[in-house]
């Protein structure tokens, strides 16, 4: 009995013995509590109560009955990795296997915080055994085996308590072998031990890896190394040299070497061996060149020896050639050989031979001109060459025919003995005829017919006739016809407006052509003619001279009124620009006369004294239209002439003059216009030079009715 039980056991007694007293009297609450119970002062202070003690449930008085704390679970008790011990008013806890408490006490209350933990097995040095891992685990541990090692007697992982389970050294036994290679060194035979190989004698290691190694596994990896036996294949080539060479290649075989035709050894040994590298070794041999030139007259007479690496050949020297064979050639292949050579028979044209040394190689034929001929230029002499030919005689031999002929105006383009091609000099052309002569057999020359003229342009000796027609001369070779263009252009100071133009074509044969052209008066005219096959162009200027304007119709009448207005009608003309019209007033005083061409100007101060007709008018044509009604002594002035009045009773004739004048030239033209009666007076008109340009025109007034019949007769005439 612990202490606790002895106290219980105490208070349970004092509690009996307090009951004993209280009995019949008040109730002593107290003394009614069960032995588990304690007296405790009620909370509100009336009274006491009874109160199971800690561990019990219960009235607290009748019954206060043992708790079991492990009832709800000894995890929700204990913790994890507990189990629970209910005691007579308590419990306890412990942990299970593999686990210990916190504070280490084997029995603990968890109240104050103490709980079971994991128990590490693996701190423990060798829990698993040699060659082996520890894991632990929770509440527990395994093994395993390290790198090297294998399970034995158990599977793995394993745990040392249960069963016979433990780790053993990976043992890989005996190494593996090779073919055709053997075991050159071994480190053991446990995990990662290494066996290495060599291929067996006259085997070569061509691929693979020549070491094996002890895997974890207890199985050793490799070799996987590939000998193969040694081929030393075809012999090497040495040069100018060939192998005696049964095609074996094996390691030991042995080739024999020998010197191609036309050389020998001059090195050592002749032998060459397969060695165990799979390489031919040896020999150290070296085939010279023969000097086949060495031996004398090995090409012949006349050849040359010329020494070739394994062989030698012959070609033939000066003044011989290769005969039955081509060049280089050799004496052991072939029948060729060197024969002197042989230019054989010398001849040329118009040459004779004089002397010949020989007909072999650099003989010399000596020649002279054939009789008739004569020797002009070149060489006279023929040599035999190498190639057999003569070379020459490059002589020139002339037939006697004396010089070259002469034709004039040309020279001589080609010249040979027998033939000469003249041509004309420059600015000559061939005309007809043969331009070759010849040398005749005869020793006389054919002479060229060929003529040689100036070359001339075809238009030639232009000029102008009577101001229209142009003249020229064709000049031309053949018959033939040669078309001409003529084109002219008039221009003239005075009318800048002006423009005469003018084409005309003309074809023809003739040596002399003429053609006139309608050329306006008082112009400047240029000219060309071109000669449209030989495209050339002649030019000329020329001028054309001033002619008598032409006059205005008149309607002549006679006036009984001294202001009498007159018609004309006129045609515009090329000349107006330089034409006026003079009105003439005449009166009639026994006989007059009037000289149309005078007075030359239209100056008023040149007026005549002596005569009484005066110029009344002066229009200047250009302005006028085709029509003009002109009254005489209206009192105007025209062109700065006083048109004065008439004198009442008196007889006039009037007179219009047409006059065109360009710096020194005048011509003029007159018409009797009208008459204006006073008077019984008959006018007589005379033409001194009637149309004959000048325009002279006197009027003799010898009375009235005979004047009628002259005037229309005029009129008519102009
Ligand atoms: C084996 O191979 C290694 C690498 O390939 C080489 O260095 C070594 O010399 C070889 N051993 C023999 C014995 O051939
Ligand atoms: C001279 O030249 C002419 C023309 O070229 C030719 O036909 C002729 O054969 C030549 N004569 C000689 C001897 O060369
Ligand atoms: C013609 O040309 C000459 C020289 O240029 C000139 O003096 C003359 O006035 C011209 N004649 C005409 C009608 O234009
Ligand atoms: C007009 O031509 C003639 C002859 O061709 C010449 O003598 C005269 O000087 C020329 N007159 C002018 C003005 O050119
Ligand atoms: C001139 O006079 C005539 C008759 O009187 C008339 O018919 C004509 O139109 C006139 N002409 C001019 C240009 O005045």
């Amino acid at each position: 009995m612990d202490g606790r039980n002895r106290a219980m056991i105490v208070v349970f007694l004092l509690c009996v013995l307090a009951e004993i007293p209280a009995k019949g009297h008040i109730l002593d609450v107290c003394a009614t509590c069960h032995a588990d119970a304690t007296c405790d002062d009620k909370p509100d202070g009336a009274g006491k109560v009874c109160n199971c003690k800690y561990g019990f449930v219960g009235n607290g008085r009748t019954y206060c009955q043992d708790k079991d704390e492990c009832q709800i679970g000894a995890s929700k008790i204990c913790g994890q990795h507990a189990t629970c011990h209910n005691t007579y008013g308590s419990y306890y806890c412990t942990c299970l296997a593999g686990f210990s408490s916190s504070n280490n006490m084997s029995v603990f209350i968890p109240n104050d915080g103490t709980h079971c933990q994991d128990d590490d097995e693996c701190r423990v040095v060798g829990a698993c055994g040699g060659g082996a891992r520890c894991r632990n685990l929770e509440g527990s541990f395994d093994c395993s085996c390290q790198l090297g090692y294998r399970v034995h007697d158990g599977p793995e992982p394993f745990n040392p308590h249960s069963g016979n389970a433990s780790c053993r050294v990976v043992e890989c036994g005996q190494a593996a072998t090779v073919e055709d290679a053997v075991l050159l060194s071994l480190t053991g035979t446990t995990y990662s031990s290494v066996a290495t190989f060599v291929c067996e004698e006259g085997f070569i290691w061509r691929s693979g890896d020549n070491s094996s190694v002890c895997g974890a596994d207890g199985g050793w990896k490799g070799p996987n190394m590939v000998c193969e036996e040694v081929d030393c294949g075809a012999p090497p080539s040495l040069p100018h040299s060939h192998p005696m060479w049964g095609h074996g290649s094996r390691m030991g075989t042995e080739v024999v070497y020998q010197c191609n035709s036309g050389f020998h050894n001059v090195g050592t040994g002749d032998v060459s061996t397969c060695t165990s590298a799979g390489q031919w070794e040896g020999p150290s041999m070296l085939c010279q060149d023969d000097d086949e030139c060495r031996v004398v007259g090995v090409c012949g007479d006349g050849a040359r020896c010329r020494n070739l690496e394994g062989s030698f050949d012959c070609s033939c020297q000066l003044g011989y050639r290769v005969h039955d064979g081509l060049e280089p050639f050799n004496p052991h292949s072939g029948n060729a050989s060197c024969r002197v050579v042989d230019c054989g028979q010398v001849a040329t044209e118009d040459a004779v031979l004089l002397s010949l040394t020989g007909t072999t190689y650099s003989s010399v034929a000596t020649f002279v001109c054939e009789e008739g001929f004569i020797w002009r230029s070149g060489d006279n002499s023929s040599v035999c060459g190498a190639d057999g030919g003569w070379k020459g005689p490059n002589m020139v031999c002339e037939a006697k025919c004396g010089p070259v002929p002469f034709i004039a105006k040309s020279e001589v383009m080609l010249h040979n003995r027998s033939v000469v091609i003249h041509r004309c000099v420059g600015g000559y052309r061939s005309w007809r005829g043969s331009y070759i002569s010849v040398c005749g057999s005869s020793g006389v020359w054919q002479r060229a017919t060929l003529r040689c003229r100036e070359i001339k342009p075809p238009v030639n000796h232009l000029f102008v006739l009577n101001e229209k027609c142009l003249r020229w001369r064709a000049e031309k070779y053949e018959e033939d016809k040669e078309v001409y263009q003529v084109t002219y252009e008039g221009s003239r100071e005075y009318q800048r407006s002006f423009h005469d133009r003018g084409r005309q074509h003309l074809s023809s044969k003739a040596d002399q052509l003429e053609l006139c052209l309608n050329l306006l008066p008082v112009t400047n005219y240029s000219i060309s003619i071109t000669a449209l096959s030989s495209r050339f162009t002649a030019t000329i200027s020329t001028n054309t001279s001033l002619t008598v304007p032409p006059a205005p119709v008149v309607y002549y009448r006679e006036f009984e009124t001294p202001v009498p207005t007159l018609r004309l009608r006129r045609s515009p003309d090329t000349l107006d620009p330089i034409s006026l019209y003079q009105v003439f007033v005449l009166p009639v005083e026994g006989i007059v006369m009037f000289d149309c061409s005078s007075p030359a100007s239209s100056d008023i101060s040149s007026r005549r004294k002596s005569s009484t007709e005066y110029i009344t008018a002066q229009i200047d044509v250009g302005h006028l239209g085709r029509e003009m009604n002109f009254t005489v002594g209206d009192g105007r002035y025209y062109g700065g002439f006083f048109n004065a009045p008439l004198q009442n009773g008196r007889n006039y004739y009037i007179i219009v003059r047409a006059v065109s004048q360009w710096k020194s030239a005048l011509k003029s033209a007159c018409v009797l216009w009208a008459k204006v009666r006073g008077t019984s007076y008959v006018l007589r008109v005379s033409s001194l030079s009637a149309a004959a340009s000048i325009g002279l025109v006197a009027m003799v007034i010898l009375g009235g009715y005979c004047f009628t019949w002259y005037a229309r007769r005029f009129f008519k005439r102009t």
